[in-house]
């Protein structure tokens, strides 16, 4: 049998490098690699476990199949779906918060962090979060998972619950592990923390033409452009690491040459890696077009994912009820 592979993303607004890099090229490359059958979501129910707006979440959950659509998924080599489409995700979850302690989420920095973020709704579905992901991976049995490093903590509990579920009820859920990719973390274009949808001035989008990523690129903190490399400030060290994964590892090294002596000119460098940037998303930003000019075969794509997803979800369920004496 071929080996699983897993991943989502929240429908909480519009793409952005951090996502593309972290998590849609893992999917990609795994997608162009016949050894896996791809499963990939939009993970719209993960998407409530934070204050959100109803009109919205229903736009988004459609925008994010169609940015997967654009980017290069593709239904003929992967399953796409929207989670919410496969009512056994949400089963699974509930099955699954029978193993896990109060206390053990409790304690997770994702929790604490949003619980921060939103002081006054870190509800029941905030809590139950990475017991939700762990049944959106493991309803499928995957073992493998392309996320970015901020995800280690909840593919942690994924494994922590495959273990205990064959410990104490003889399944064969794997214990998943993440897969990597160059931009596993992704920093801000403020030089603080990592790129997110939900930090203004931190992201560029998919959907970003080259006017804005110049203007977003232009607002990123530099410094004099010379001196020692090591002590080179956030805003400088995120455009290097922009520069890197656009331009290549000798480009950088090059500009980490430059600031030891002549200095770095920050206008040229920007300006470079902004077209270096775009060149990336044009052809994406072509494919969507053509996508959304197109609805009733992004609802056809849609409707064959959550049908041939639903078959392997009822299975893993059906087992998991009838070991656990529900059934
Ligand atoms: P956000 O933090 O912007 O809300 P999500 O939490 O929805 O993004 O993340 C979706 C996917 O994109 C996950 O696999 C996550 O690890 C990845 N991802 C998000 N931000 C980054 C980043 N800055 N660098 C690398 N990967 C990221
Ligand atoms: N928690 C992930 C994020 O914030 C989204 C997600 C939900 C996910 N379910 C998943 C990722 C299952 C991988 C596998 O990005």
């Amino acid at each position: 049998m071929k080996k699983r592979v897993l991943s989502g993303i929240r429908a909480t607004g519009r793409l952005h490098l951090g996502n593309y890099l972290g998590a849609i090229k893992g999917m990609l490359a795994l997608q162009d690699d016949p050894t896996y059958e791809t499963i990939y979501m939009v993970a719209d129910l993960h998407a409530v476990t934070t204050p959100y707006k109803v009109e919205e979440l229903r736009v988004n959950r459609r925008e994010v199949i169609i940015d997967y659509l654009a980017a290069g998924l593709d239904p003929e080599k992967s399953i796409l779906f929207q989670q919410a489409d496969v009512s056994e995700h949400a089963e699974l979850a509930f099955y699954f918060s029978s193993v896990m302690t109060i206390a053990r989420m409790q304690h997770l920095p994702t929790f604490k962090e949003k619980v921060k973020q939103y002081p006054d709704a870190a509800t029941m579905a905030l809590l139950n979060y990475p017991i939700l992901m762990s049944a959106d991976i493991l309803v499928y049995k995957a073992g493998l998972v392309p996320v970015g490093i901020d995800q280690e903590p909840h593919l942690e509990i994924s494994r922590e619950i495959a273990r205990k579920m064959n410990q104490e009820y003889g399944m064969d859920f794997p214990e998943p592990q993440r897969f990597k990719t160059p931009g596993e973390y992704v920093p801000s274009l403020t030089g603080e923390g990592k790129m997110s949808k939900s930090v203004e001035g931190s992201f560029i989008t998919l959907v970003d033409d080259l006017a804005t990523i110049k203007a977003k690129l232009s607002k990123a903190p530099t410094d004099s452009g010379k001196g020692d490399i090591a002590q080179a400030t956030g805003g400088v060290k995120a455009l290097l690491s922009f520069v890197e994964l656009f331009q290549g590892a000798d480009r950088r090294k090059a500009y980490e040459a430059a600031y030891k002596n002549e200095g770095i000119r920050y206008g040229d460098l920007k300006h470079d890696l902004a077209e270096a940037i775009y060149k990336e998303l044009q052809p994406i930003q072509e494919k969507r077009k053509a996508f959304e000019s197109d609805p009733s075969r992004v609802d056809q794509i849609i409707a064959e994912g959550s049908k041939r997803a639903r078959v392997i979800a009822a299975q893993t369920v059906a087992e998991v009820k009838e070991k656990m004496g529900l059934a």
